[in-house]
């Protein structure tokens, strides 16, 4: 069992990576985008201020978030928990430190995913997500075998994200490197992180990721 995070910014391949962890090795995948995309369905007061801070770009307060995370580590997992997109920020990463503390566990590994800038933007703009299984398909690197039909599960609802879009783009990435990029630090004076380049191909960066799981 092992519990990792996945840093890395907008479009580094997070999500596509967790997905292939949880067939590999049974690991639970908890990704707090996914998640406030969910709560943004809710109708409530709550779902609709999220759902305006996330298409502007911009972070989702702290506590919001460590919130929902801390429901699911109390859950457990017996393949471990892979962290996509989260922590975002100095107090979250404490906060994840203590809640996986009060559960007698720790952090096993922290893998950086380093993507230039142009590469996001390629990989931001063409992405689709199907929105029954949560698939992810790029138009150019990655896309359904036949055009608009999930490959996964049938479905044709493959959707764009409201912040996947130059402008919101570009809130994000000053969000990741002012708030976020500082974690890289953390976690080195910690002795815990590992970087693998996220602009090699899928199967590529699978195999990196593997091999510093394998060694933690
Ligand atoms: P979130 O959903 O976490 O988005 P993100 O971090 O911006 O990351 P993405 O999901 O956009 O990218 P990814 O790295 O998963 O890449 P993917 O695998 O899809 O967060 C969204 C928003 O929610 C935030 O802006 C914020 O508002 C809020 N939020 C979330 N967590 C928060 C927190 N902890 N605190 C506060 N607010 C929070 O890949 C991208 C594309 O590239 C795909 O098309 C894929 O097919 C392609 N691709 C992937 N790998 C490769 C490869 N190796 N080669 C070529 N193409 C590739």
């Amino acid at each position: 069992m092992a519990n990792i995070i996945l840093l890395g910014p907008p479009g580094a391949g997070k999500g596509t990576q967790a997905k292939r962890l949880v067939d590999a090795r049974g690991m639970v995948q908890l990704s707090t985008g996914d998640m406030l995309r969910e709560a943004k369905t809710s109708g409530t007061d709550m779902g609709r201020r999220v759902a305006e801070v996330m298409e502007r770009g911009q972070l989702v307060t702290d506590d919001i978030v460590i919130g929902l995370i801390g429901e699911k580590i109390a859950k457990g997992s017996r393949g471990g928990f892979i962290f996509d997109g989260f922590p975002r920020t100095l107090p979250q990463a404490d906060a994840l430190g203590d809640l996986l503390a009060a559960k007698g566990q720790g952090l096993d590994a922290v893998i950086e995913m380093q993507v230039d800038d142009a590469a996001l933007v390629a990989r931001i703009t063409g992405r689709s997500t199907c929105g029954n299984c949560g698939a992810v398909y790029h138009d150019v690197t990655h896309p359904p075998k036949i055009a608009g039909v999930c490959d996964a599960c049938g479905s044709h609802d493959l959707r764009r994200r409201a912040d996947d879009n130059e402008d919101a783009l570009k809130t994000r990435l000053m969000e990741y490197y002012k708030k976020t990029s500082p974690l890289i630090g953390y976690y080195y004076a910690k002795g815990q992180l590992s970087a693998v380049d996220g602009l090699a191909d899928v199967e590529t960066v699978a195999t990196a990721i593997a091999s510093v799981l394998d060694k933690a």
